[in-house]
């Protein structure tokens, strides 16, 4: 079900909307009284292909207050007013939402809209942490240009981003609003290394797994930094600060600069192992009786991942920072990827790896991920194959191990 509140951004609503029914989901739409004014039912009838109606008065034979909150698999709230928030944080029913949301046990998912001053307020807030102690997920709202000439936060998420939120809290994703205080950097995307002003050495990698990390541990309440090379055309992650970075070293310096007051750092990014020895400062011509293009002298850049874990190992890091890797790996005839995976565990120093098989052409710019994450207590977990952000939900489960398991250690 998508229920739609009486602000400017209802019209994103029509393609949330749209975004459930292209997936096959059957969707009901339950809009205020005053999203109607934005929006009108028809728009939302076609599009759904369902009635449309705001109150608990119309089919009362259906008992429909009841049945469309016990039917629901979701109930997914864009944009919520701070008006809808504080009627569903008193637990009002005077119209057909609210009534709904009170019937509904499926997961509840509110998509925040409203100016940054109503956001901020301390009444919103008070709202949203009530719902929040209920189990009802309230999406952190994108910060960036609202309806009038402000930015800040409070901006609708976009359709295409509240819409994988919900598919990964029906899918058991945690979004426990616990990691506030925290400071996390994720590096994402791929290193380019530079051979003239034109030509690079690049890789697939898309930035969809770097960024979906992102955007989950900023829905969990932590202050993110993503540290990003090139990625695909992706929106920014919500709530975060993006650097962006080109070639290895600049990623290498951008992580430094990021990891002395970090938390968790996840070095989600692929990073080019070797760069060109010479950068030539004019494109190279072909023929040209001075350069042989046909050789590349190649370098090899710093393990950044590594230099990471040794400085936390010599101090100069906070022996608290929980280092997460990644390991592209493929299978051969004498190792499966995932045994290739645990020697780069024990290699890199990490407390956690998440090891995807990428043969085949899986995982890169992919909308999905699976794999094993690695840990230095027990056996491989295996993650089931579901979307970035599910997985992204994964890893951070596994750091709140991780960290449950060093508190346990220090008071044995
Ligand atoms: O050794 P490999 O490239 O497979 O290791 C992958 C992990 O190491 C990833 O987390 C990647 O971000 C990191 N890495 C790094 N610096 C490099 C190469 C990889 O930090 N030069």
């Amino acid at each position: 079900m998508v229920g739609v509140g009486g602000g400017i951004a209802a019209y994103k609503a029509c393609h949330l909307v749209r975004n459930f029914t292209e997936h096959g989901d059957n969707v009901r739409v339950v809009p205020t009284e005053s999203a109607l004014r934005f929006v009108g039912a028809a728009t939302f009838e076609a599009l759904s292909g369902n009635p449309v109606s705001t109150t608990v008065f119309d089919a009362v034979d259906e008992v429909r207050h009841v049945q469309v909150g016990q039917q629901a698999d979701a109930v997914v709230i864009a944009p919520a007013t701070a008006d809808l928030i504080a009627r569903l944080a008193a637990g009002r029913a005077d119209d057909l939402l609210t009534a709904t949301v009170l019937v509904a046990t499926c997961p509840v998912i509110v998509a925040p809209a409203m100016h940054t001053e109503m956001w901020l307020n301390p009444a919103t807030q008070a709202n949203v942490a009530t719902l929040r102690s209920r189990g009802i997920v309230v999406l952190e709202p994108a910060h960036g240009r609202l309806t009038g000439k402000d930015t800040g936060p409070g901006r609708l998420l976009e359709p295409e981003q509240i819409a994988q939120f919900a598919r990964a809290a029906m899918a058991g994703a945690n979004f426990t609003h616990d990691w506030q205080g925290r400071k996390v950097v994720v590096s994402a995307g791929g290193t380019q290394e530079a051979i003239d002003p034109v030509r690079f050495i690049g890789n697939r990698s898309s930035g969809r797994q770097g960024f979906a990390l992102a955007e989950m541990a900023a829905q969990r309440g932590a202050q993110v930094t993503v540290v990003a090379g090139a990625v695909d055309a992706l929106p920014t992650p919500a709530g975060a600060q993006i650097v962006r970075v080109s070639s290895t070293r600049e990623l290498q310096e951008a992580m430094e600069a990021e990891a002395g007051d970090a938390d968790v750092i996840i070095m989600a990014a692929a990073v080019a192992d070797y760069r060109p020895a010479n950068v030539a400062q004019s494109k190279l011509k072909k023929g040209a009786a001075d350069t042989d293009l046909s050789v590349l002298h190649l370098v090899e850049n710093p393990d950044i991942l590594r230099g990471l874990t040794q400085r936390r190992a010599e101090g100069a890091l906070a022996a608290a920072t929980v280092i997460v890797g990644f390991a592209a790996e493929t299978g051969d005839e004498s190792h499966s990827a995932l045994a290739h995976a645990q020697v780069k565990f024990a290699r890199k120093g990490v407390d956690l790896l998440m090891a995807n098989d990428v043969s085949g052409g899986q995982v890169f710019g992919k909308e999905d991920n699976a794999g094993w994450i690695l840990s230095a207590h027990g056996t491989p977990q295996e993650v089931p194959s579901g979307s970035k952000l599910l997985v992204a939900a994964h890893i951070l489960s596994a750091i709140d191990r991780e960290i449950a398991q060093r508190r346990a250690d220090k008071t044995d």
